[in-house]
C-alpha cells in the first residue's frame, strides 16, 4: 500500500469556539488488524471494507506480506467489482508463518498472527513483543491458551517459536482465561476455527471487535457461538473460505469526537457511532453534562457551559474502556469539581498526565489512581503525544486551551486516526499539521 499521505509530525492547535457538524469515525483499528490476520486462515482473495487509512493497518499489511500474501488498497478504476478503498488480501496456498522483529517491534498487535499461523501451518515464529508506553505487557496468556490446544513453545533469540504435535492440526480445548484479554480471545478464536474438535473459552473478552472477528470467521465457514459473551464456543472445521467483510465503526475514534464536543461545546454528530458499543461512556458523558442523543445510525453530542466532575474506573468491556480514559481525564481537567480516575488495565497509562499538567491541569497520580481537580482554564503549551490515545487527548485539550498548543510526535496519533486534524477542522476547529 504505502499510500498514506506524509504529514508533519506536529499538531498545532488553537482555540476555535464551539464545534458543529457531522463526522464519521470510520472502521475500527482494533477490529481491522485482527480481521486482516484472520484472512490468513483461508487461501484465496479476501475483501475487507471500511478499513481505516492508518499506520497500524500499513504495518499489519507488511506482516501479511512477509507471509507471502499480497495486500492492496483498491484505487478508483481497479477492476474486480469491489469499491475503491476496499482492502484486497490474496492469501497463498503455502504461508511463511513468521512475523519478523522489524514489524512486531513497530506494532505489538502483530502478535495476533500467532493463532492463524499455528492453525494454518502447525508452526509459528513470531518476534517477542517488547514493553511499550503502557509499561510491561506480557504475552503469557496467549502462550498458555494456545499451549492448551497442543502447541509447544520455545523462546530463543528474541523469537517465540511454536509447533503443534507433528505439525498437525491444533486440538480443541477448554480454556479459562485468567483475565478477559482482548487479543488473547482473538488469537484463540482464530486458532480454534481450524482446530480438531470443540474449543470453549471461558472469561472471554466481550468487546464488539471480538464479535466482529467472530462474524467474519462465521462468514468464512467457521462455527462460533457466544461471541460477545464471556463463554465462546468454537467447533473447528477442516477448511475455511475467503471472506468479504465490512469492519465495524471505531468506538474509540467516535468517543474522541463526542469528547471534543463536550470540551469545546457545540453540536457534533458522529454519523456511524454505535451507542450499544459505548453505553458506559455515554452514561459518564451525560453525568458530566454532555447531552448525548441517538440519531439514526449515529450519536449527537452537544454541550454548553462548564462540565461536572465524575469518578471513572476503567474495566474490560462493557466497562469504561481504558482507551477512553485520556479523553475523560482531559474533560475532568476542566470540569467543576474533583474526579478520581482508576486505571485497572495498564500500569503505565497515566504518562500523558505530565503533559496535561504542563498545560495547567491539576492532576495528582498515585499508582493506578489519578485525582483530577478541575481548573477553569488550560493554557496552550508545547507537549508530546506519549501514545496514540494520549496524543488525541492532547489535541482535544488544545481546542480549549488559551493560545497555541503544539503536540509533538503526532505520528503516534496516525497509528489509529485517519486524519484527526482534517476531521476536527471540518467541525470548525483550528488544528494544523506543520
Ligand atoms: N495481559 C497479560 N498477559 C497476556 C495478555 C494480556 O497479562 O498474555 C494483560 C495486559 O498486560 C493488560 C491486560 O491483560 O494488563 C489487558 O490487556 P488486553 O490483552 O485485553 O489488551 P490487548 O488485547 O493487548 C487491546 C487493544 C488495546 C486496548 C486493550 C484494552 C488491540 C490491538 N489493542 O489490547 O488498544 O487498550 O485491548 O481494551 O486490540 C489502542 O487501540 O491504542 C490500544 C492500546
Amino acid at each position: 500500500m504505502g499510500t498514506l499521505p506524509v504529514r508533519a509530525d506536529r499538531f498545532v492547535v488553537r482555540p476555535s469556539g464551539p464545534l458543529s457538524g457531522t463526522v464519521h469515525a470510520g472502521g475500527a483499528k482494533n477490529s481491522a488488524l485482527k480481521l486482516m490476520a484472520a484472512s490468513l486462515l483461508a487461501e484465496g482473495r479476501h475483501v475487507l471494507r471500511n478499513v481505516p487509512r492508518i499506520t497500524d493497518v500499513e504495518i499489519m499489511a507488511d506482516v501479511l506480506r512477509a507471509t507471502g500474501a499480497t495486500v492492496q488498497r483498491l484505487a478508483p478504476g481497479d477492476r474486480g467489482g469491489d469499491d475503491p478503498g476496499d482492502l484486497v488480501i490474496e492469501v497463498p496456498a503455502t504461508l511463511v508463518p513468521e512475523a519478523p522483529y522489524e514489524l512486531v517491534e513497530k506494532m505489538r498487535a502483530s502478535v495476533v498472527v500467532l493463532g492463524p499461523f499455528l492453525a494454518r501451518c502447525g508452526r509459528a515464529r513470531v518476534s517477542m513483543p517488547g514493553g511499550d508506553d503502557f509499561g510491561h505487557r506480557p504475552i503469557d496468556m496467549h502462550l498458555s491458551g494456545l499451549g492448551s490446544m497442543g502447541v509447544t513453545f520455545e523462546v530463543a533469540h528474541g523469537y517465540v517459536e511454536g509447533a503443534s504435535a507433528g505439525g498437525g492440526p491444533l486440538v480443541g480445548a477448554h480454556i479459562v482465561l485468567e483475565y478477559p484479554s482482548h487479543t488473547v480471545t482473538d488469537n484463540l478464536l482464530m486458532a480454534a476455527a481450524l482446530a480438531k474438535g470443540t474449543t470453549v473459552i471461558e472469561n472471554a473478552a466481550r468487546e464488539p471487535e471480538v464479535q466482529d472477528l467472530a462474524a467474519m470467521l462465521v462468514s468464512m465457514g467457521a462455527t462460533v457461538r457466544g461471541a460477545g459473551t464471556s463463554r465462546v464456543e468454537v467447533e473447528g472445521v477442516e477448511m475455511l473460505q475467503p471472506a468479504r467483510h465490512r469492519v465495524l465503526p471505531d468506538r474509540v475514534v467516535a468517543a474522541t469526537f463526542l469528547a471534543a464536543a463536550g470540551l469545546a461545546g457545540g453540536d457534533v454528530v458522529v454519523a456511524d457511532a454505535r451507542v450499544e458499543h459505548m453505553t458506559m461512556l455515554v452514561a459518564k458523558l451525560r453525568a458530566m453534562g454532555v447531552v448525548v442523543e441517538q440519531e439514526p445510525g449515529g450519536l449527537r453530542a452537544s454541550a454548553s457551559g462548564r462540565l461536572r466532575s465524575v469518578d471513572v474506573s476503567t474495566l474490560p468491556y462493557p466497562g469504561v474502556a481504558t482507551d477512553f480514559k485520556p479523553f475523560l481525564v482531559t474533560m475532568l481537567a476542566l470540569a467543576d469539581g474533583v474526579g478520581i480516575v482508576t486505571e485497572n488495565l495498564f500500569s503505565g497509562r497515566f504518562r500523558y498526565v505530565d503533559e496535561l499538567r504542563r498545560m495547567g491541569a491539576d492532576i495528582r497520580t498515585e499508582g493506578h489512581h489519578a485525582v483530577v481537580r478541575g481548573v477553569p482554564r488550560l493554557s496552550g503549551a508545547p507537549v508530546r503525544a506519549t501514545d496514540l490515545r494520549a496524543g488525541a487527548a492532547l489535541v482535544l485539550a488544545g481546542l480549549v486551551a488559551e493560545g497555541e498548543t503544539v503536540v509533538a510526535e503526532a505520528r503516534h496519533v496516525d497509528r489509529g486516526y485517519d486524519d484527526l486534524a482534517g476531521k476536527l477542522v471540518s467541525l470548525g476547529a483550528d488544528v494544523r499539521r506543520c
